[in-house]
């Protein structure tokens, strides 16, 4: 089975998010499935730097399709290629235009949304459907894998471009339902959209056009990183405004729960720690710790609890919970470490909070992979309070580093984390701290659970293995996704609503 898995980020080439981590991990775990899968990125600078071109550059059909095929100066091409070190089998879509630019992959340097977005991601999906319908005379996908808004056009494509043959099935996932790739209705001729489709039951969000919704309309199945997530995203609480067209097609929306990739998340080898350890060997995360004070200027204390957050710092995080509960946190003996990066209102204010406990709580701002890993590796409690968490990555990679992850109930997170509840204590399934309401006060309880824990070692120690030995590997979900592939197959799948002439 051939797929092709859309998508805009990639580790270790270019990373925002988790997003990065996903599709460097799935596609070579649906690989070791049996699948043979390409990715097809923008030729971003830092991704075409990570990748050998390794066959002719491929046209586009410019019939149909974004206005933007035709506009500019050098036509867009896709070339083949692998990533350098992995090898993993690529299209680059190149058009240095739209791509290659100083800043982020979707905003510039200043934070604004590239002006050009709707255009620069509507390409990406036309290049799918391309490859879907044979643009590649060496290699036809069987399927489209298409994820997040950047790729949302993808399944619109492929049935346009596919006119009276079937079109290749393409299953959509969404990883965050908030970012939806909103624009203004008029880009829907420039995108080379049918105005017809511009209705409540198509493409439009109060009165935009949105490629969020064009995705969950069009693919023929859809699919979240999480199964509560899947869940939560039907309701008006989650749903972001598409809870509706979302129970819509509730039928085709399953959840499937990511993966860590314990080769580059495994105490035991990782290359970023200088001192190893696992459940059996636990010295070495105490010298973790130390080392981690001692790097951030932390007064190097093996009894205080450490807590610490790796995170973007958007609203969506919760961290704004934290300041009100932190002088309670270092009057129990508990040091504060965040490293995150994002929206600068949020910085300040964690800022000002932080710089009140010296010696204790320490920000660091900024995209840091070696410290985040030592992070992990050094905190006793990992803090997740997110408002909503698709998946959410961190939480995992602390169970696995012996780092308790303390989390708000929603999403990935509550799919992950087993409260320590004195009953799963007693039947040792707890993993790390819970809260349901999305408090302060409701994480102050969590906060003072982890250290009612400490003050208990044997039952720390047991709640600690336990955690580290919880294992979310990439296989099980690969086969469900696999399975899903299949299931479109057979028969080709036909079942997403028509295309209007
Ligand atoms: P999201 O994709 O919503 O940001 P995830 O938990 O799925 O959340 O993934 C976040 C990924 O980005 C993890 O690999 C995490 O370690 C990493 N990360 C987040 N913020 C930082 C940061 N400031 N420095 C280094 N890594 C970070
Ligand atoms: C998104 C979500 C996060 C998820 C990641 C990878 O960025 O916010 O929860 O883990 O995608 O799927």
């Amino acid at each position: 089975m051939k797929v092709l898995y859309v998508c805009t980020e990639l580790y270790p080439l270019l990373k925002t998010g988790g997003l990065a981590d996903v599709s460097a991990a799935l596609p070579a775990a649906l690989q070791a499935a049996g699948c043979h899968v390409r990715l097809l990125l923008p030729a971003f600078a830092a991704i075409a730097a990570g990748v050998r071109a390794d066959a002719p550059a491929l046209p586009l059909p410019d019939v149909g399709g974004p206005e933007v095929l035709r506009t500019l100066q050098q036509a867009p091409m896709l070339v083949p290629g692998h990533v350098i070190g992995t090898g993993q089998r690529v299209y680059l879509l190149d058009a240095p235009a739209l791509y290659q630019r100083e800043g982020g992959p979707y905003q510039d340097a200043a934070g604004q949304d590239w002006r050009d977005n709707a255009a620069r991601f509507a390409l990406l999906s036309w290049a799918a459907a391309a490859l879907g319908h044979g643009a590649d005379p060496h290699w036809q996908p069987d399927l489209v894998h298409a994820h997040d808004w950047h790729a949302g056009l993808t399944p619109l494509y492929l049935k346009l471009l596919a006119n009276d043959r079937p079109a290749t099935p393409s299953v959509f996932t969404i990883h965050n339902l908030a970012y939806q790739g909103l624009f203004p209705a008029g880009s829907c001729a420039e995108l080379g959209l049918p105005e017809a489709l511009f209705n409540i039951d198509g493409l439009e969000y109060h009165g935009l056009l949105s490629f969020m919704k064009a995705g969950l309309q069009f693919a023929d199945a859809i699919t979240t990183v999480s199964p509560r997530y899947a869940q939560e995203i039907t309701t008006a609480e989650q749903g972001c405004g598409l809870d509706g067209a979302l129970r819509a097609r509730q039928d085709r929306l399953s959840g499937i729960l990511n993966g860590v990739d314990y080769e580059l998340w495994n105490p035991a080898t990782d290359p970023l720690l200088k001192a190893h350890f696992d459940v059996k060997r636990m010295r070495g995360k105490a010298s973790a710790k130390r080392t981690l004070q001692r790097l951030l200027g932390l007064e190097e204390r093996a009894d205080a609890l450490l807590f610490a957050a790796v995170t973007r710092l958007t609203e969506q995080k919760g961290l704004h919970l934290v300041p009100p509960i932190l002088p309670d946190l270092i009057e129990r003996g508990g040091q504060l470490v965040i490293l995150g990066d994002g929206d600068t209102a949020i910085e300040t204010a964690l800022r000002e909070a932080l710089a009140c406990h010296p010696g204790q709580a320490v920000l660091r701002i900024g995209y840091d992979e070696a410290l985040a890993h030592r992070i992990i590796a050094g905190a006793d409690v990992i803090l997740v309070p997110s408002r909503f968490e698709p998946c959410g990555l961190t939480q995992m990679y602390g169970l696995r580093y012996g780092a308790l992850p303390l989390v708000h109930a929603v999403g990935g997170l509550a799919d992950t984390v087993t409260d320590c509840s004195l009953d799963a204590i007693d039947d040792a399934s707890a993993s790390g701290f819970v809260f349901h309401d999305f408090s302060s006060d409701a994480l102050r309880g969590a906060m003072r659970r982890a250290f009612a824990l400490r003050r208990r070692p044997a039952d720390w120690n047991a709640v600690q293995g336990h955690a580290m030995q919880q294992r979310f590997d990439w296989q099980e979900p690969a086969q469900a996704y696999r399975a899903l592939y299949q299931r479109l197959l057979v028969p080709a799948g036909t079942s997403a609503p028509p295309v209007p002439a």
